[in-house]
């Protein structure tokens, strides 16, 4: 990638028997004897338990799909070989979306706020993945010193995205703080991958990348 300076291989349904409000009331079906109850929530024979079945399947349904999504997205990640190589694979997928920001012009409103909350997305997921594994595996390996300085960028990261969504996005300076914004993660990017990763891979056991590689993957999947 041109950003790059290496290579890698990288439903509440209305009864029609519902009785109007003045025929209500405490003697009325509000009172009636629970046993014939035609909740939706209940398993009665006039298909409200049905109604909650569907719900429930709904849910249960939502949940796979949401579950399948997480699979996959992470799954491509995963597939990118070790811990660094997936983040390496991030930083270029955030840099496709800055690159698609910048090739908007102010009609396109409603695409520059997709690829906005898309952005950010794919920044808090990259952050956590960074902030909860890989800064603290610096630390306990001695690097707190990087690991204080890429994480305090993170919330510069985080300050961009605040300003954009502050500035609207048919702001005459809406292109160029998303030009400064994108040099940013740029330079932070290039930080890790080309000195702060390097070394610390270096420094590591197998067993050790292996055990940071599955953290990263695991952390990753569950903020797809
Ligand atoms: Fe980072
Ligand atoms: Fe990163």
């Amino acid at each position: 990638m041109a950003t790059r300076t290496r290579t890698r291989a990288s439903t509440r349904t209305t009864s029609s028997k519902r009785s109007p409000p003045s025929k209500r009331g405490v003697s009325g079906e509000a009172n009636r004897n629970p046993s014939r109850d035609d909740s939706a929530f209940s398993w009665g024979k006039n298909g409200g338990g049905a109604l909650f079945g569907a719900a429930l399947a709904g849910a249960a349904f939502g949940l796979a799909a949401n579950f399948g999504r997480k699979l996959l997205t992470q799954g491509m990640s995963a597939a990118s070989g070790d811990w660094d190589e997936v983040l390496a694979t991030e930083h270029d997928m955030t840099m496709a979306i800055f690159d698609k920001m910048l090739a908007t012009d102010s009609t396109q409103t409603f695409k520059r706020k997709m690829l906005l909350m898309k952005l950010t997305h794919a920044l808090d997921k990259h952050a956590h993945e960074e902030e909860m594994v890989v800064y603290p595996a610096l630390r306990e390996a001695n690097e707190a010193h990087d690991a204080d300085l890429l994480e305090g960028e993170h919330g510069y990261v985080k300050t961009f995205i605040y300003e954009l969504n502050q500035i609207g996005t048919d702001a005459p300076n809406w292109l160029e703080k998303v030009r400064e914004f994108r040099a940013l993660v740029h330079k932070h990017a290039h930080m890790e991958e080309e000195e702060v990763f390097p070394r610390f891979k270096q420094s590591l056991s197998e067993e050790q990348n292996a055990k940071i590689t599955s953290l990263v993957n695991r952390d990753g999947f569950w903020q797809a």
